[in-house]
């Protein structure tokens, strides 16, 4: 495993956590890329369950080096709390790294995105994102138009200070006239900023020399992806009911400095079903008291918010576009414990559009809309796979979902997730 890829290919939640958690037992390095912690990663080990918004799941194997790369931005106060928290059930982050140019989530971006939020809602709601209010999109808007502030820019405490005068000119302008809000004082945000600046310092350093030279020494480097493929920014299904950053693999490179040649697996992490938080379309909803009953045997619950999670049927017609924007070489598929007691399992083939049968995404949003799935029966299996091991006897319907995914997309599924736990992965093949 030189450099191994974990990619999220639904609307997030997918497992993503557990996944390089498992993984992560071949790597030399763990790096997250984009977003910030809007993510919420999951990690089950014995009785303990770990969650993590910013920290790559790399560092609950403390001698492993972990990464905030130079694409997330961060809440330097949540990011502190969140190393505290592992500090005091015994984990020292002392392997970390945050990137010197990860973005800094300022206290106005907290503000604009529930703000906005509102504003959205004003009326009958259909603006709204649903977005997980941690300032994600009001960052990621300032990085681009050169608005922002790097973590780097703590160390220069004058600088800091002086632009930080003049953005919140702006800022404050926002927040009074439109927002009718409180404004924010300068020296206040200044001070406080500059203070956490001191306790990042330690663990702040150039990571993009660290990955160079990992890739000189061939080390064994894991991209754990945030979000999921549909919801990036430009590859997402659909804009505006998107994230700010790209959570598809192409975002890897950007994210951490890695060239595209230099990444030899993708694996591509797919629930056995779907989940979706926030608002958007999402053709194989259930919105009926078995989507209910689903969402409570799966425990799907947000892990940065605690939203209830909307879930449907596997949508094979998504997961094929997922399996290309992405060049995904592996499947791990995760969840599938919580399809045991279903007698009969669905999975979305193709979608019905204005009569016609579609197998591959319409690139017209308009169609999606109108899309009915047509959907494939499969008898469940009906055996408790929590206990599985291995996988050479698998229950025979069981080894039929699995070849209908894999031959479905082409991509060999080897991995399968049957609990929450660490030790509850099966491989394959
Ligand atoms: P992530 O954001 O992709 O890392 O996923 P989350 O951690 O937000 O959500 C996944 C949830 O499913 C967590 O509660 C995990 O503990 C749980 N989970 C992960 N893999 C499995 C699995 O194979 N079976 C079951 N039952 N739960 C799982
Ligand atoms: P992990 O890494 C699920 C969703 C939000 C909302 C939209 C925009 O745990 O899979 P944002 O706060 O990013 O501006 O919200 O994106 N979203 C996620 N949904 N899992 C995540 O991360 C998500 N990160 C953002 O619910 O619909
Ligand atoms: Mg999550």
């Amino acid at each position: 495993m030189p450099t191994t890829a974990v990619v999220g290919t639904q609307w997030g939640d997918e497992g993503k956590g557990k996944v390089v958690d498992f993984l992560a037992r071949d790597a030399d390095i763990v790096i997250r890329s984009q977003g910030g912690n809007n993510a919420g990663h999951t990690v089950a080990v014995d009785e303990e369950v770990f969650k993590l918004y910013h920290l790559p799941c790399g560092v609950l194997h403390t001698e492993k080096t972990s990464i905030i790369g130079s694409g997330m931005a961060v809440q330097p106060f949540r990011l502190l709390d969140e190393i505290a928290g592992l500090n005091g059930r015994g984990i020292s982050c002392e392997n970390l790294i945050i990137s010197h140019h990860a973005h800094l989530i300022m206290p106005y971006h907290l503000m604009f995105d529930e703000l906005e939020e509102q504003r959205r809602c004003n009326g009958d709601c259909r603006g709204m994102i649903g977005t997980t209010k941690r300032g994600i999109g009001p960052v990621f808007a300032d990085k681009m138009t050169r608005s922002g502030f790097r973590v780097c820019d703590l160390a220069e405490p004058v600088e800091f200070k002086e632009r930080l005068q003049y953005i919140l000119k702006e800022k404050n302008l926002i927040l009074t006239e439109l927002y009718k809000s409180e404004p924010l004082d300068p020296v206040k945000v200044a001070d406080v900023y500059l203070d956490v600046g001191q306790k990042l310092r330690p663990f702040v350093g150039d990571t993009v020399a660290v990955v160079m030279k990992g890739l000189e020494e061939n080390k064994n480097i894991l991209l754990e992806g945030a979000q999921g493929t549909l919801l990036d920014i430009d590859y997402g299904i659909q804009y505006p009911f998107l994230t700010s950053s790209h959570p598809v693999s192409g975002g890897f490179c950007l994210g951490t400095g890695i060239a595209p040649n230099r990444i030899d697996n993708i694996y591509g992490v797919v629930k056995a079903y779907i989940s979706r938080v926030g608002e958007g379309p999402f053709p194989t909803e259930l919105k009926d008291e078995f989507g209910a009953a689903l969402r409570d045997r799966g425990n799907e619950y947000g892990t940065a918010t605690g939203r209830p999670r909307r879930v449907g049927w596997l949508d094979l017609v998504l997961l094929k576009y997922a399996v290309v924007i992405n060049g995904l070489t592996n499947i791990v598929l995760t969840k599938v414990d919580v399809l045991d007691e279903l007698p009969e399992i669905q999975v979305a083939a193709a979608y019905e559009i204005d009569g016609e049968r579609i197998d591959t995404l319409p690139g017209d949003p308009c169609l999606l809309a109108r899309a009915n799935p047509i959907y494939e029966t499969l008898p469940g299996w009906l055996i408790d796979t929590s206990g599985l091991e291995t996988g050479d006897a698998l229950p025979e319907p069981l080894a039929n979902f699995l070849d209908l995914i894999s031959e479905a997309v082409d991509v060999p599924i080897t991995l399968l997730g049957v609990g929450t736990r660490r030790r509850q992965m099966v491989e394959l093949g």
